[in-house]
């Protein structure tokens, strides 16, 4: 089969926020496209929407007006779906139903050639299931672009179990030659983003369920240790709850109630109460006219030690150290310590969560003084961190570990002695289902980690961050996380459990 090329006419059905966004992206490479919508004047609404778009560019000087003429003028509102026939590939982009689908590409087969892609834009519903309605569902495949499809880089180029390879690489060329970043996914529930992305929501929500803080809290150790964008209470307010529950909720049934992908009893409490985020005013925050965003939890400055000792290597915490001594606190290291290691002020203990309690860890190591920190993408880097304490442990060892957090310039959320804390849960559980779609050969280790950083913009892929971290680091965390919770939900992927054995790490 031949490359598609910019001689070739595409076709864009639903002239909604996806359609017009993904008729713009193919107008833009070059290739005239016909815009169909059922809704009389919402094709032609759809283009004067985009070439309202296009002015603002034209006016920040991000375009000239010249090519916002004939990339508009390249894009043909049509009346009928017949319309479409001179098309190679059709994009779909109408109504998340599986019967309105299937209709309606079945109509498309009757109309055009034999040869013609199908290509279905649908997040949640099975490629394969929509392609049983089809005499030729070799030709159809997913090309799931992000919202909104002119920013978002990514494309997921989803195969059915009956789409020809060949259509699929079609497909992910011409993704790449419009400058997206493909990648390519077997048509599973979530397929990568929707199911790698579901531990983000879902950690925050468990450690908000538990008591271990609030949520502007955690919103601001996800942003500030973690560089992601937003945090999870944030995103979901954004995204809606209404919408983001339906995800969960559709990929825990799909996976026949998998516990990993357990929806959340609060969420679902704020979608019944008709608090769907900030398109209704309210979700986790209130969003009416003179509501103040509640700020995180932050500790008053504390005085700082004049020396530590750091007993064993801190892994990847270890940058943690330059910073220390460039704040003018001596460091004493230790070499004979062999576990993972710890920074020690005279009895005080301060480590790096590994997925027990604090509590735990103070009883098992019989120290009185244990002070846990969390996970932080950039230790040499991040403006806050979390701490946590054993119950046994002193206000006043608390106070001593903050004040040495702070000496370097950083900000410290004390959180309640939660397993795992926030950050590094949530890492954890994130990398450890990107290592899961790879084991059920969903998609490769390379397209975990840019679907993940080009469809939701995470500051690291899941699997990188986890070589980062240290595999059996990573491991240690989830099997403390079983032991804590005794849940299935935590369980480590064979996976990562096989390259640890193997002593390697995802991208080798
Ligand atoms: P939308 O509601 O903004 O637009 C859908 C358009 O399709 C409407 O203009 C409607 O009149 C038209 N339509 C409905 N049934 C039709 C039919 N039988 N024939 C022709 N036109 C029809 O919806 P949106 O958000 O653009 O979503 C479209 C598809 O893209 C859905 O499958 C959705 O799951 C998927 N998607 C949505 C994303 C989002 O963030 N909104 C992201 C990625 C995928």
């Amino acid at each position: 089969m031949s490359s598609l090329s910019i001689n070739d006419t595409v076709a864009v059905i639903g002239a909604g926020t996806m359609g017009a966004g993904i008729a713009q992206v193919a107008a833009k490479y070059g290739h005239t496209v016909l815009l169909y919508d059922k809704m009389e004047g919402a094709a032609q609404a759809g283009l004067n929407r985009t070439a309202k778009g296009l002015d603002t560019l034209v006016a920040r000087g991000k375009m000239t007006q010249a090519d916002k003429e004939s990339l508009v003028g390249r894009i043909q509102p049509t009346e009928t779906l017949a319309d479409l026939a001179p098309a190679t590939l059709i994009i779909e982009a109408i109504v998340e139903n599986l019967a309105v689908k299937q209709s309606v590409f079945s109509e498309l087969e009757a109309l055009c050639s034999d040869d013609t892609i199908l290509a279905t834009n649908t997040s949640s519903i099975s490629v394969t299931a929509i392609g049983s309605a089809l005499k030729r569902p070799e030709n159809l495949v997913g090309m799931h672009f992000f919202n909104p499809a002119p920013i978002m880089k990514l494309v997921e180029v989803i195969q059915g179990l009956a789409t020809s390879t060949a259509v699929a690489q079609q497909v992910y060329d011409l993704s790449v030659a419009w400058g997206k970043h493909a990648v390519m996914a077997k048509s599973t529930p979530g397929f990568i983003v929707n199911r790698v992305a579901r531990p983000f929501y879902a950690e925050g929500l468990r450690v908000l369920e538990e008591g271990g803080t609030n949520e502007a809290t955690i919103d601001a150790i996800i942003r500030e240790a973690g560089q992601f964008r937003m945090g999870p209470f944030e995103l979901m307010d954004l995204i809606g709850h209404d919408v983001n529950y339906a995800v969960t909720s559709s990929v825990f049934n799909a996976y026949y109630g998998d516990q990993r992908f357990l929806p959340s009893l609060i969420q679902k409490d704020l979608v019944e109460a008709g608090f769907h985020g900030r398109k209704s005013g309210r979700g986790f925050y209130d969003y009416s006219d003179h509501a103040e965003k509640p700020k995180p939890q932050t500790l008053g400055v504390q005085a700082a030690p004049t020396s530590i000792t750091v007993e064993g290597e801190l892994g990847c915490a270890e940058p943690l150290l330059a910073r220390i001594e460039a704040a003018g606190i001596k460091v004493h290291r230790s070499t004979e310590y062999d576990h993972n290691g710890r920074i020690c002020v005279g009895d005080l203990v301060i480590a790096l969560t590994d997925g027990r309690m604090a509590t735990e860890r103070a009883a098992s190591k019989q120290r009185r003084q244990f002070v846990l920190f969390d996970l932080a993408l950039d230790y040499s880097r991040a403006t806050r961190i979390a701490l946590t304490k054993a119950d046994q442990t002193s206000e006043e060892s608390l106070m001593a570990a903050a004040g040495l957090f702070q000496a370097l310039g950083m900000q410290v959320s004390v959180i309640d002695d939660v397993p795992g804390m926030v950050l590094m849960r949530t890492v954890a559980m994130l990398a450890n289902e990107g290592a899961d779609a790879v084991n059920q050969q969903v998609c490769s280790v390379k397209d975990v980690d840019i679907a993940m950083q080009s469809g939701v913009n995470y500051p690291q892929g899941p699997l990188a961050w986890a070589d980062h971290i240290g595999l059996e680091y990573l491991h240690g965390v989830l099997a403390h996380l079983v032991n804590s919770y005794g849940e299935d939900r935590y369980r480590p992927s064979p996976l990562l459990r096989r390259k640890v054995f193997g002593a390697q790490t995802f991208h080798g």
